[in-house]
This record gives C-alpha cells, structure tokens and sequence, in this order.
C-alpha cells in the first residue's frame, strides 16, 4: 500500500468534493447501479451461513435477487435468482434454505445446486434443439475470503484478492476457527448511500462528533496513517493507553496489529474494521433511494475472547447514531441548492479516493 497519495490527490485540481447534485439526483442512482455496482466486488456476508444442510442462500447484491449454494461438491456457487425458462424467480423466500435441488415455482424445471438443468416435465414437447446444458442457471462470480463471501456480477473486474488489496495481508491473522458473528443489524438512515460512505471514511470528524466514542479508542490525530490501494484504503491509527488498559489482544497478531486499530474503506459501499480484540466489523451501505440508504452492520469476534454481543452492539451503535444525525443533517444541506463542492483536508483524503473511483467508474471528468 502506498502512503503517498494524499499529496497527489489534494493538490489535485479534483481535491474538491463531489457536487451537492450527485447526492440528491435520482436519474443517477440507475447508472450507479450498472456502472458502478454491476461492475465491481461486493460485500455479501458471512459464509458460516452455508453448510452441509443449508446450502441454497437467498439474497441480494446490487438491487438484484441472487443464489448463493454450496453444490455437492461444496464448492461455492452463485446464480441470478431467475429461471432461463420464463424468467420466474426461482426461491421467492429470502433466507438461508435446505435444499437438495433447486425446482422452478412456475413450470417445475429442476435445477442442481451447481446450476445445471436436471429435468423438465413435458420434455418430449420441446423441440430437438432443446439441450439442458443450454439453460443452466446464469452464475455470478462468487469467492470467499477468510469466511466471508463476495460476488461480482461483471467478468472484466479484477479477482476479489487484487480488489482486497492488502488487507488480507494486515488481517488475516485477526479471523480464526474461533471467529463468530456476534451481531447483526440493519439501520435505515435519510441521506444518500455515497453520503454515509463518506462520513466513514472522515477522518477529520472524529473529535468533534465522536469525543466520547471513536475517538478514546483512535487517540491523537498526529498518530493517524493512511494508505492507498486500487480499490481500498486505510486509516491506522495506534489504539489508546486506555483501550488497551480494557481489552485482551490476540497473541497471534503482529506488533504492529498488536497495537492498532485499522479502519478499512473497501469500494464501493463497504467498510471494515479491525481491533486487536479479535473483533471484525463489516459495515456496507446499501443504497434505497436517492436520498435513503441502508446500513448493514456485521460484527465478528471470538466469543469468551472479545467483549460480548451486547456490549458490541451498544459501543457501535453509541458511534453510528452520531454519524447517522451527521449524514442527514448533510443530506439536507445538498438539498438546500446552495452547496456546490467544498476543499478537502489531508484528514479527508480517504474520501477524495472514494470519490476519485467514483468518478472514473461513473465516466465523469
Ligand atoms: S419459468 Fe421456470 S420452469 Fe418455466
Ligand atoms: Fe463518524
């Protein structure tokens, strides 16, 4: 990862934000659907949720209704959640399934779990043409880090390893066996997705809206380093004396992760942070409308080892309703007609990146 990146982007001529427009314009939000979301890796979840006997996952990535299976090989599958027949959906029923087959609601096509088409009914009353390996369940790219599951519904995107960058390197060592999901939450926030993304990756805020939060955890802004892949970035930031005074560290971890709190902004909408606690959060914020997202909180820990459920839930929650009241006070302010794109800060370089991807997927100058 480079750490050089800040200089570059601010004295840019692009060092100002994205316009007041881009945040509250609904013509827009279809071309970031295809330009943006149909086009790179995202966030799906926790792969624990597909075993032996709950192997058919019902969910959705970019607007759109996806299977994801584990065939009798257990090897990792997705699928549009649509039948080649006559386009029914397949598993109406969102959710996490056991499933030996996979049978069209509409005309009973039978699919396996790999996709193939298995059986028709009627199957003499197709022409001679008609060859089940022509209607095979349309994939998806779908891999799995750690235990964590990602799709990509274009071919051309890199592979989920070169979309991750480093952090595998800076993280791997924070999941284990152990690791578990403690909590898992959603929350409904006015603003726009990209609005909300933003603030995460703000690290000029924290002091000011997160005195009593984030900030006894991240400490002195001097200590704050960045750094810059493709597609991520990262704040680092040495945890606070105090934290460390309340909190068990992994043995296995480096000096380094020992020590500090990496906060990962993942494009397009995703965020992951990792304390040496054993705790892993995901945060991935879904668009709704032009101006509603929704955020999907994901938090992994080793239970006995990491502070519990409970307390978790209450420690990001205290944080994310600060940034939530922030974001729609924000959305309000692009909503005024007044605002047309401020300067950033060297503490806002994170979100110049974000931004500058954003840009470039969306073909804009
Ligand atoms: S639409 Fe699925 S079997 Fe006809
Ligand atoms: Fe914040």
């Amino acid at each position: 990862m480079k750490q050089d990146l800040p200089d570059s982007l601010l004295s840019d001529t692009k060092s100002t934000f994205l316009a007041a427009r881009y945040y509250t314009d609904p013509d827009l939000l279809p071309q970031e659907m295809q330009a943006i979301f149909r086009r790179t890796w995202l966030y799906v979840g926790d792969a624990a949720n597909l075993s032996t006997q709950n192997n058919v996952w019902v969910t959705e990535a970019a607007n759109c209704s996806i299977l994801v299976t584990r065939d009798n090989n257990n090897i990792l599958k997705a699928f549009y959640n649509v039948c080649p027949h006559r386009a029914s959906v397949l598993v109406s029923q969102s959710g996490i399934h056991s499933l030996k087959k996979i049978v069209c609601p509409y005309h009973a096509w039978v699919y396996e779990l790999d996709g193939q088409l298995q059986g028709t009914p009627a199957k003499d009353g197709f022409p001679e043409c008609f060859h089940y390996e022509d209607f095979s369940l349309k994939a998806i790219r779908c891999e799995q880090w750690l235990g964590f599951i990602f799709v990509c519904f274009s071919e051309d995107a890199p592979s989920l390893a070169e979309h991750l960058g480093e952090v595998h390197c800076n993280i791997k060592q924070h999941y284990s066996d152990l690791t578990t999901l403690l909590v898992k939450k959603q929350y409904s926030v006015a603003c726009n997705w990209k609005n909300y993304h933003d603030n995460t990756l703000c690290d000029y805020h924290v002091r000011v809206v997160h005195p009593h939060t984030l900030d006894p955890i991240q400490g002195a802004v001097r200590h704050y380093e960045h750094f810059f892949d493709e597609y991520v970035n990262l704040l680092y930031t040495p945890t606070t004396k105090e934290w460390r005074s309340q909190h068990r560290v992994l043995g296995s971890l480096s000096d380094r992760a020992r020590q500090g709190f990496f906060t990962y902004g993942i494009f397009p909408n995703l965020h992951l942070l990792a304390l040496p606690n054993g705790v892993l959060a995901w945060l991935r914020i879904d668009p709704m409308t032009v101006d509603t997202c929704r955020i999907n909180l994901e938090i992994y820990g080793i239970p006995n080892f990491s502070p519990p459920a409970a307390e978790l839930e209450k420690d990001f929650e205290a944080f994310m309703k600060e940034d939530m009241e922030i974001t729609e006070g924000v959305q309000q302010g692009y909503a005024s007609g007044v605002y047309s794109g401020g300067i950033a800060n060297q503490l806002e370089a994170r979100i110049l990146h974000q931004q500058r991807l954003i840009r470039c997927f969306l073909n804009l100058q």
